[in-house]
């Protein structure tokens, strides 16, 4: 038989999705799963997104520019400039997702071998994105006991070799919920003009900050302007994460031009979708004031509920619907899967995920797991009280 890439073969399984065969097992006995570890979110995606798609007058569905389509992008333009981020159309290529927009990103700015310092834990699937593009991740290590806040600016500098070319963070971040404060930009945006190297933010979760808390994109760094790549994306500012739409922004011609290049391999973003993107800009803000309510509403029950359990640690979020805990026990891969296999309360158990797939250093965050809170509160309450039956019990 021939054989398989390297590269496939280093392809990581995703943390999440490798627990689906015993989630699966346990409905086929009848139970019922509270879906905690996923970060699709249960809210409805604005009327006025679908009813464009509805709606539509074409008579043939076509590509539309590899960049996207103009209108489109002059609307996302006007949207960032809203948030007080002064990019215009020509600095923005629609994506397939956020997701394409990484592979864009990593694509244009580094080859294989090149390095990509990230603060750990962060999004798994940036294991399988560096993977596909040859990319070495570097982690420096964030720690629930600081909130999962920046570690210190020295530890990158550590971390920097002949080989780095970029720094790439999620804000807020996924698994954390942290919010990186205007200071702790600053510091990154310094770090990057002293070793120039381009900065990467990941601000799919933009929308999602609390408590009066004030998102600062790396977009708004005067400084950095040739440096500093944006990642966004409709998924969840909108929960539309079918619609397969993001976007790579950047005021470094270079950075687009390359980015160009590997839009135009494929040919085009989705259509349909653009149509749908753009008219969910024209949702209302009292659509994302609801949102933000219930999230705090959420975030503020889970943390509360969790911190009942006996030798729990949890991290505060300030942004993004995820949560990272620690739990008194070993191993939290056997745990979630003895969770779906040989547990329930009820006929009821839950589904998290491992956080050690959110880790590149080996055998860190072996103890902790991702809560997504995209659960209604009376779910969330049960689900957290299925966790705290089944720490009484489990023994590993
Ligand atoms: C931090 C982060 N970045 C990027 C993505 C990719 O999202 P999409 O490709 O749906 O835009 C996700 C999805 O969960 C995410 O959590």
């Amino acid at each position: 038989m021939p054989s398989i890439s390297n590269k496939g073969a280093l392809m990581p399984e995703s943390p999440i999705r490798k627990l689906v065969p015993f989630a699966e097992k346990a409905i086929k006995k009848g139970k019922t799963i509270f879906h905690l570890n996923i970060g699709q979110p249960d809210i409805k995606t604005p009327e006025i997104a679908l009813d464009a798609v509805k709606m539509h007058s074409l008579e043939i569905l076509a590509y539309t520019r590899s960049e996207g389509s103009e209108a489109y992008r002059v609307k996302i333009a006007n949207y960032y400039k809203k948030n007080n981020i002064d990019v215009n159309h020509e600095d923005i290529i629609v994506t397939t997702g956020g997701s394409e927009a990484l592979l864009f990103a990593f694509g244009s700015i580094m080859d294989s071998d090149d390095e990509v310092i990230i603060p750990e834990p962060f999004y798994a699937n940036y294991n399988g994105f560096s993977t596909s593009s040859g990319v070495k991740i570097v982690p420096v290590i964030s720690k629930i006991e600081d909130n999962f806040a920046l570690p210190p600016i020295e530890e990158f500098e550590k971390l920097i070799t002949a080989k780095t070319k970029a720094i790439l963070i999620c804000n807020p971040g996924n698994p954390t919920g942290y919010l990186y404060s205007k200071d702790e930009i600053k510091k990154l945006a310094k770090l990057v003009k002293k070793h120039d190297l381009f900065l990467i933010a990941d601000e799919v979760y933009r929308e999602f900050t609390y408590d009066g808390h004030k998102h600062y994109s790396v977009m708004q760094e005067e400084d950095i302007e040739d440096h500093a790549i944006m990642i966004d994306s409709v998924s969840k500012r909108y929960s539309m994460c079918g619609a397969r739409v993001g976007c790579l922004v950047s005021k470094n011609k270079e950075v687009i031009r390359t980015a160009l290049k590997f839009a135009q391999a494929r040919l085009s973003p989705p259509t349909f979708a653009q149509i749908a993107s753009e008219a969910a800009l024209d949702t209302p803000q009292q659509y994302f004031d609801e949102v933000i309510e219930e999230y705090v509403d959420r975030r503020n029950t889970l943390v509360k509920e969790l911190k009942k359990i006996e030798g729990i640690k949890v991290a505060k979020p300030n942004g993004a619907f995820y949560c990272v805990a620690e739990l008194p026990i070993k191993n939290a891969d056997h745990f979630a899967q003895w969770l779906l296999e040989h547990f329930d309360v009820n006929n009821e158990t839950v589904m998290v995920a491992p956080a050690a797939g959110f880790y590149s250093t080996p055998n860190v965050g072996l103890n902790q797991i991702r809560i997504a809170y995209v659960l209604k509160k009376e779910s969330l309450i049960k689900a957290v009280n299925i966790l705290k039956e089944a720490l009484k019990i489990y023994k590993y």
